[in-house]
């Protein structure tokens, strides 16, 4: 048995699509979503509204993945860290105590998911005239309580593609109309590059969909798709033109050209068919299984010990030793978990955050999404339990 880390994007997922009523759910269902090619051209476009000075600053997280720091550094603003606690809260008490007369905005992070207080924050930033962004990137579908994560801030920014299967997609809110994205143009993303993500996803299979004869089909294009991305790598190299069909979404790259990049006509079409409430509510039933079975082991450490109303949860974290060989002794199983952010941008002062480097060293995420049966997160606690 195989599991993937992310749910799959099956045949069925991309053909039966487009004719269906789009789904009345936030953000989407609020008219002022402005759609990118993921989340940190969205990021880029929120900042870019700011029009920050170099003299201003942007208050950011200490614990990131590096994606979203990228467009912070790129605005030319100065950037102050704040503290979060090794059970991914803001550290409320650290972050207020790092405003300055200078800081223009604060960001914040939901991590996985999971609401972060920002009663006290937003009030003091609506106080003294501070821009509030909410990083949603895991937390498409997550609420506080009756408040859709992403309402509260004057911005936030949405990663469709961790939570849906769609080979591209990510989105900014406004909430203050104070703001406005300046977009001088939109543009398609490249076709074959949106075909070379669409092949390989399909091609990476499913947990849900073990026919064979499709599988073997799904290879050979993927096959082809590598093939032809090979030759047109040749061609760049010898006419470095523009590269747009090289372009692809995951990894850590920030890339210039694709800030002006729509999501893909797949990806929007996708959306339209996605059931977002079937999504949640198999999300948060893994979940609370993987708790039920995790919470007695006292090999390891969970940080997150609940699951509240209205969260849709990006994984199940846990707390190892010696995260990076758990992690690769399942993947060589075919067991694909998640070695949640291993790469530190180096914008960031490490050694004043060892909370930071403590959870990007030694988190493991069990994957929770939607295709994953309690049968196949049996397999894979299993096997977990043999690493420790
Ligand atoms: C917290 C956070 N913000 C923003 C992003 C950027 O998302 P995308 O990959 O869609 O650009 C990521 C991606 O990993 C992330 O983890």
């Amino acid at each position: 048995m195989k599991v993937s880390s992310k749910p799959s994007l099956t045949w069925e997922i991309l053909t039966s699509r487009a004719d269906r009523p789009r789904q009345e759910v936030f953000p989407f269902n609020t008219g002022r979503c402005e759609y990118f090619y993921s989340a940190r051209y969205a990021l880029a476009a929120a900042l870019d509204a700011l029009k920050l000075s170099p003299q201003q600053s942007i208050l950011m997280p200490s614990y990131n993945c590096w994606v979203e720091v990228e467009p912070a550094v790129r605005s030319g603003a100065k950037i102050d860290w704040y503290r979060v606690k090794t059970d991914f809260s803001i550290d409320e008490d650290d972050l207020l105590a790092r405003i300055r007369p200078e800081t223009a905005a604060i960001f914040v992070i939901h991590y996985l998911g999971f609401p972060q207080r920002l009663e006290n924050i937003h009030r003091i930033c609506t106080e003294r005239g501070i821009v509030l962004i909410e990083d949603c990137a895991h937390a498409l579908l997550s609420n506080d309580g009756d408040v859709p994560l992403g309402l509260t801030g004057d911005m936030a920014i949405f990663s469709i593609r961790k939570t849906v299967p769609i080979p591209d997609g990510g989105c900014l809110l406004i909430n203050n109309p104070a703001f406005s994205v300046n977009r001088p143009r939109r543009v398609r993303p490249n076709l074959f590059a949106t075909y070379f993500v669409v092949s390989e996803m399909l091609a990476r299979g499913s947990t849900t969909e073990p026919k064979r004869v499709n599988q073997m089909a799904y290879s050979c294009n993927f096959a082809f798709a590598r093939l032809a991305r090979m030759g047109l790598r040749g061609i760049h190299k010898i006419f470095q033109d523009h590269g747009d069909y090289l372009v692809y979404p995951s990894g850590n790259h920030f890339n210039e050209q694709v800030k002006h990049w729509m999501m893909s006509d797949v990806s929007s079409a996708i959306l339209r068919g996605t059931e977002f409430q079937r999504i949640k509510e198999r999300r948060r039933a893994n979940f609370l299984h993987l708790l039920d079975k995790l919470i007695m082991n006292d090999r390891i450490t969970l940080p997150i010990l609940s699951l509240p109303e209205g969260v849709s949860p990006l994984f199940f974290p846990v707390i190892v030793q010696d995260r990076d060989r758990v992690y690769r002794q399942l993947k060589d199983q075919g067991l694909s978990g998640h070695d949640w952010w291993g790469d530190f941008h180096p914008a960031v002062p490490w050694d004043k955050y060892p909370d930071a480097v403590y959870l990007k060293t030694n988190v493991f995420g069990f994957p929770v999404h939607q295709d994953l049966s309690r049968e196949s997160l049996g397999i894979m606690l299993a096997e977990f339990s043999q690493c420790l």
